[in-house]
Parts: C-alpha cells; sequence; structure tokens
C-alpha cells in the first residue's frame, strides 16, 4: 500500500482528541505505545471490546491488557499485592503489566476471557497517555496485529494488516522498545513470569526477587500458542546462509551470499536489537523470501526476550 490511507493520522492534539472521541463512542483506534502499536477499544464497553476481538481474528479465551494512566486508576480495577504496588513505582509508567485479581468495576469482563483477574498497564509513551487523558476511560489493548502474527512497531504496519476495519490510526513513529511488554503474575504473594518483554527479567528480579516460571496454575493463555509467524520459515542459530535466504543478522561479523540481509545491531546492542526485530522481520518477510536465517542472539538482557520472540516465529505453523 503506498497511499497514506485516510484514518491513518499524524499525532497530533486534534487527532488524539478525535481518537478519543472514537473510544468513547464505541470506535477501534491503533495508537503507539513505548513497546508496540496497540489496537484500542473503551474497556468498559462490551460491544466495543468484542470489536477487538472480530479485527484481530483472536481466540476468545484469550484476554486482553487494560491499559490505564497511573498506579492509582490501577487500583480501581483491581486488587494489588505490596509486591506489585513496589514494581509499580519502579517500573510505571513503563512497558511492565501486572496480572492481579479484578475488583467489581464496569469493566467489561470480555477483557478476561472468562479468568478472574485483569492484566492492567500504565504505558509510559506520550500519545499513549495523551490518548487515556482523552478518552477518559481504561482502554483495553492487544498488539494491533492479526492474531498468531508479528506485532507491529510501525503505523504503516497496522494499516497494512488491517486496511479500513479501524476507525482511526495514530501515527507516532517507529516505537522505542519495539518489544511488548513483560507480564508478571502471581501465585499467593509470589511472583511469576508470564510473558519475556521489554523489560529485562534481571532488573525485575533487583526489586521481586527470582521469578517463578508460568504453570498450569498460572500461566497466560496467550504464550501458549503459535505467535508472531511470518510467511517465510525461520532458521534459528544461523552462522551461515544457505541457497534462498534472506538474513537476519546480529553483531559486527555477518556472513556473505544472503539476497538480502538486515542486521539487528552490527554492534551487538540487545536494546537496539529488540528496537528492530518485529520491523526487520516485516521487512525480509515481505520480499517474498522462502525462508529468514536468524544469527544467535546473546541470552542476556532483552536478548533473552528477543530470542523467546525468535522460538516462537520458528515454531511449526499451528
Ligand atoms: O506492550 C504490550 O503489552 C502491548 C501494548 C499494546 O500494551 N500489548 C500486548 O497485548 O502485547 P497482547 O494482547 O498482544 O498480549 C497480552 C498478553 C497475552 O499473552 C495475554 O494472554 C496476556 O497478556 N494476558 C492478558 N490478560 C491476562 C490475564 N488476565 N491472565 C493471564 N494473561 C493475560
Ligand atoms: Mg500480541
Amino acid at each position: 500500500m503506498n497511499t497514506t490511507p485516510a484514518h491513518l493520522r499524524v499525532a497530533d492534539a486534534a487527532a488524539i482528541a478525535r481518537a478519543g472521541e472514537i473510544i468513547r463512542a464505541g470506535g477501534l483506534v491503533a495508537f503507539p505505545t513505548e513497546t508496540v502499536y496497540g489496537l484500542g477499544a473503551d474497556a468498559t464497553n462490551d460491544k466495543a471490546v468484542a470489536s477487538i476481538f472480530a479485527a484481530k481474528g483472536r481466540p476468545q479465551f484469550n484476554p486482553l491488557i487494560v491499559h490505564v494512566p497511573d498506579l492509582a486508576a490501577a487500583e480501581q480495577i483491581v486488587m494489588f499485592n505490596p509486591l506489585a504496588r513496589k514494581l509499580a513505582d519502579a517500573f510505571w509508567p513503563g512497558a511492565l503489566t501486572f496480572v492481579l485479581s479484578r475488583k467489581d468495576t464496569t469493566l467489561s469482563l470480555l477483557v478476561s476471557a472468562g479468568l478472574d483477574t485483569v492484566a492492567v498497564r500504565a504505558p509510559s509513551g506520550t500519545v499513549a497517555q495523551k490518548l487515556l487523558a482523552a478518552a477518559g476511560r481504561p482502554i483495553a489493548a492487544p498488539s494491533a496485529n492479526v492474531s498468531g502474527r508479528v506485532s507491529p512497531t510501525r503505523a504503516r504496519h497496522v494499516a497494512d494488516e488491517f486496511g479500513e476495519t479501524i476507525d482511526l490510526i495514530l501515527d507516532d513513529g517507529a516505537t522505542t522498545l519495539g518489544l511488548e511488554s513483560t507480564v508478571i503474575g502471581f501465585d499467593g504473594d509470589k511472583p511469576v513470569l508470564l510473558r519475556l518483554g521489554a523489560i529485562a527479567r534481571e532488573d525485575i528480579e533487583k526489586i521481586a526477587g527470582p521469578l517463578a516460571a508460568a504453570d498450569k496454575k498460572i500461566s497466560s493463555p496467550g504464550q501458549l500458542i503459535n505467535h508472531y509467524a511470518p510467511r517465510a520459515k525461520l532458521r534459528l542459530n544461523a552462522r551461515n546462509v544457505k541457497p534462498g535466504e534472506v538474513l537476519l543478522a546480529f553483531g559486527p561479523q555477518v556472513p556473505d551470499g544472503a539476497a538480502m540481509t538486515l542486521n539487528l545491531s552490527a554492534t551487538g546492542d540487545v536494546k537496539e536489537a529488540a528496537a528492530n526485530l518485529f520491523a526487520m522481520l516485516r521487512e525480509l518477510d515481505a520480499g517474498g523470501a522462502q525462508a529468514i536465517a536468524a544469527m544467535p542472539v546473546p541470552e542476556r538482557g532483552l536478548g533473552e526476550a528477543i530470542n523467546d520472540r525468535l522460538r516462537r516465529a520458528a515454531a511449526p505453523r499451528a
């Protein structure tokens, strides 16, 4: 798509005000956060929340993250415990999502997809915060991609995937972090890591102590399914290029032979690699190659979350 669709607008004050009206009227708005673009609707409106599931083709059992301006707003919809509060003080607004027990509120039951918990996050992205203020209510928003596909880090990714089915897309350029938020739940007061994400495990563990792994009792339904799938096959831990492959490189030493090479970070910086990951996967995929070879990324800091996404992208398709 080379023309700018009418519903894609630069996220200036007028566009954000309009987006707030659309949310209040039950419509769908795609908006940038510091992590990825979200597909937002009024979290208190059942019909609006249902339309998110419909637009994404998202399974009804996969609950949504509710976005709020701050901890005070989050405490109105879920029960915080002392550790969650401490982590919110350290990382909010920011890329950390908490799964906590629902309070009895006007929040749509659909956001929980049948669970008695709600995932909440106060994003730090300026446009996201302004939109929350304009809408004046919590906004339910999964990543703005068709279910099972790569998350969007540019407004254009959203426009390409959804065409005119969204009422408005707020464009604020590339998102800064490029990976979705880290999701934490609790087993009693023990913290459980439900999804690796844009805040590194080590940074959370400095405050929370060791994070338990998700299990059958406390888990994230969205993590069970095959996800982040490009059209091309993905080959992990590649140190060379096979015929017909394009290359997702990492670091200064890059093998030759690929028809197309994109480097996540030529200096080997995992943060830069995280910010580039989804856009580069999309770009390599768009070239129509049969297979993408991905070089190894070190399992430190955000490298752990990058490798998680790459493994899912490489998993056999459901
Ligand atoms: O950075 C992000 O988190 C982005 C931006 C838009 O905020 N959002 C995002 O949403 O990545 P989504 O829907 O693509 O991923 C939400 C994840 C899913 O794995 C979902 O299963 C999990 O959070 N989740 C949501 N509510 C949950 C709940 N009540 N219990 C367990 N897991 C939950
Ligand atoms: Mg998603």
